[in-house]
């Protein structure tokens, strides 16, 4: 199986422990070892956010705010290849990330542009490498009908269709502070490919490995 694997960096790196990011790359070996061809897509976290806020003090323009966080997701993404056994390749590019992946080495990406969020960089890699599926490890496991952190009656999706899935999302990328656990551009490019994607809580990198190599998992698919 081809799988897009996006990591959110609050769960590869909530703060810098060397042993979750070995456990996280060793989920990842194992699933090469199972046979599978895997992309890696990782976020920046809680230090992108902290280089934003201070920067955002500073009379900057979102955009280099955006370039600030697409440089601590690369930071992120380097912390990850260096603990990797498999081969893995640092590209900046799609093509070359599906190239790397077709060659069984795991290429991992973080940010490509302003504007949008690794999320969307994980669905545009996952639909060029024609992946079967494209898994979202987040920091919360699954998709819900409103932010859970915010309201305890929330209530999770076990599956929407790509196109619930833009609906659901979309009124909670627009309230400020309201962390949607797929963004909005992800969203669409997977409703547009009519992509495979699972949305689960990545904490555990077994999580990960379960989902990919024994296709067990608990969480929101949508498809
Ligand atoms: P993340 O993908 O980590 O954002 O990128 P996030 O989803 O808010 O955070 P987590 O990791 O899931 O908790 C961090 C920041 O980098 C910029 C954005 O500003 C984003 O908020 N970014 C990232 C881009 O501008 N373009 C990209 O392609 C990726």
């Amino acid at each position: 199986m081809r799988v897009v694997v996006s990591v959110g960096g609050s769960v590869l790196a909530p703060d810098l422990d060397p042993d979750r990011v070995a456990a996280y790359a060793a989920a990842l070996d194992e699933a090469v070892e199972a046979g599978h061809e895997i992309g890696v897509v990782v976020g920046g976290g809680p230090v992108a956010r902290e280089y934003i806020e201070a920067a955002r003090e500073l009379d900057t323009t979102e955009v280099e705010l955006d370039r600030l966080g697409i440089g601590v997701t690369h930071l992120n993404a380097r912390l990850l290849r260096a603990a990797l056994d498999a081969p893995s390749a640092r590209t900046d590019g799609y093509e070359a990330s599906v190239e790397a992946m077709a060659a069984g080495r795991i290429p991992v990406m973080g940010g490509v542009a302003p504007g949008q969020t690794t999320d969307a960089v994980a669905a545009a890699l996952a639909e060029d490498a024609r992946a079967d599926l494209l898994l979202f490890a987040t920091s919360v496991d699954g998709v819900y009908d409103v932010d859970p952190t915010a309201d305890g009656e929330a209530v999770r999706f076990d599956e929407l269709t790509p196109g619930e899935l833009v609906d659901v999302v979309a009124p909670m990328s627009r309230s400020a502070g309201a962390s949607a656990p797929v963004d909005l551009l992800a969203a669409k490019l997977v409703e547009r490919a009519g992509l495979r994607a699972l949305v689960v809580d990545g904490t555990d990198p077994e999580t990960v490995r379960r989902a990919i190599v024994d296709g067990e998992f608990d969480g929101t698919e949508v498809r």
